[in-house]
C-alpha cells in the first residue's frame, strides 16, 4: 500500500515524535510512515526516540550557516532528497519563512499547546505558552493542530482540543496535561487524516 511519507521536525525532548513513532506502531497512523527526523538541536532526546525505531535523522543547526536562507535551504534540500510528502512540526522552535513554508503549501502541520487563536504567535512556544494561560487565568486551554503558513500559528485549524485547567497547576504540570490529555492524540490523528487526504489527491 501506497503511504505518505512524512518527515517530523524537532528541537527537544521529542514526546509529540513519540506519540507519533507508536501510533505508526499500533496502527492509528495506517497511511504514513515517517521517514525522516530533522532536529535543528545538537543532541536533541528527540533524535534518540527517532534512532531506536530505526527512523533516519538529520541534525541542521542555523549557527551553522551564514543565513536564516541558507539554514533553511539545507533543511529543503534533505526534505527533497528523500522525496518527503508532509512536514510536521513536533515542537520545533524555528519559525519557518515564507519561503520554506510556500515550497511545501499545505503540506506542513503543526501542533501548538493552546486553543488557536489565544496565546499564540511569535514568542509564544514550549512552556510559554501555559505561563500566559495561567497568568491570564482562563479556565480551560488546549492544543492545536494546524496547516503552517507564513503567518506564525496562523495556517488553517485542523483539529483542537480542549484541556481543564485545575486549581495548583504550574506551567509544567499544564504542560504535561495538555500533552496527554490533547497533543500526543491529536497530532498522530491529524497526520493520519492529512495522509489519507493527499493519498487520494495523488
Ligand atoms: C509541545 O508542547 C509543543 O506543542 C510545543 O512544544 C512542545 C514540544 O514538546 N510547541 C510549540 O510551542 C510550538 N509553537 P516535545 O518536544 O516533547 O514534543
Amino acid at each position: 500500500m501506497k503511504k505518505i511519507k512524512v518527515a517530523v521536525l524537532v528541537s527537544g525532548g521529542g514526546t509529540n515524535l513519540q506519540a507519533i513513532l507508536d501510533a505508526e506502531k499500533d496502527g492509528i497512523i495506517a497511511n504514513a510512515n515517517v521517514d525522516l527526523v530533522i532536529s535543528n538541536k545538537a543532541g536533541a532526546y528527540a533524535l534518540e526516540r527517532a534512532k531506536n525505531y530505526g527512523v533516519a535523522t538529520k541534525t541542521i543547526i542555523k549557527k551553522n550557516f551564514e543565513s536564516a536562507e541558507a539554514f533553511e535551504d539545507a533543511i529543503i534540500d534533505a526534505l527533497k532528497e528523500r522525496n518527503i510528502d508532509l512536514i510536521v512540526l513536533a515542537g520545533f522552535m524555528s519559525i519557518l519563512s515564507k519561503k520554506f513554508t510556500d515550497t511545501f503549501k499545505d503540506r506542513i502541520i503543526n501542533v501548538h499547546p493552546s486553543l488557536i487563536p489565544s496565546f499564540c504567535g511569535d514568542g509564544f512556544y514550549g512552556l510559554k505558552v501555559h505561563e500566559k494561560a495561567l497568568e491570564y487565568g482562563v479556565k480551560v486551554t488546549g492544543a492545536t493542530v494546524h496547516f503552517v503558513n507564513e503567518i506564525t500559528d496562523g495556517g488553517t485549524i485542523i483539529a483542537q482540543k480542549a484541556v481543564e485547567i485545575q486549581l495548583g497547576d504550574t506551567p509544567e504540570i499544564l504542560q504535561k496535561r495538555v500533552m496527554e490529555e490533547a497533543e500526543w492524540i491529536l497530532l498522530p490523528q491529524a497526520i493520519e487524516e492529512v495522509s489519507k487526504d493527499l493519498l487520494l489527491a495523488k
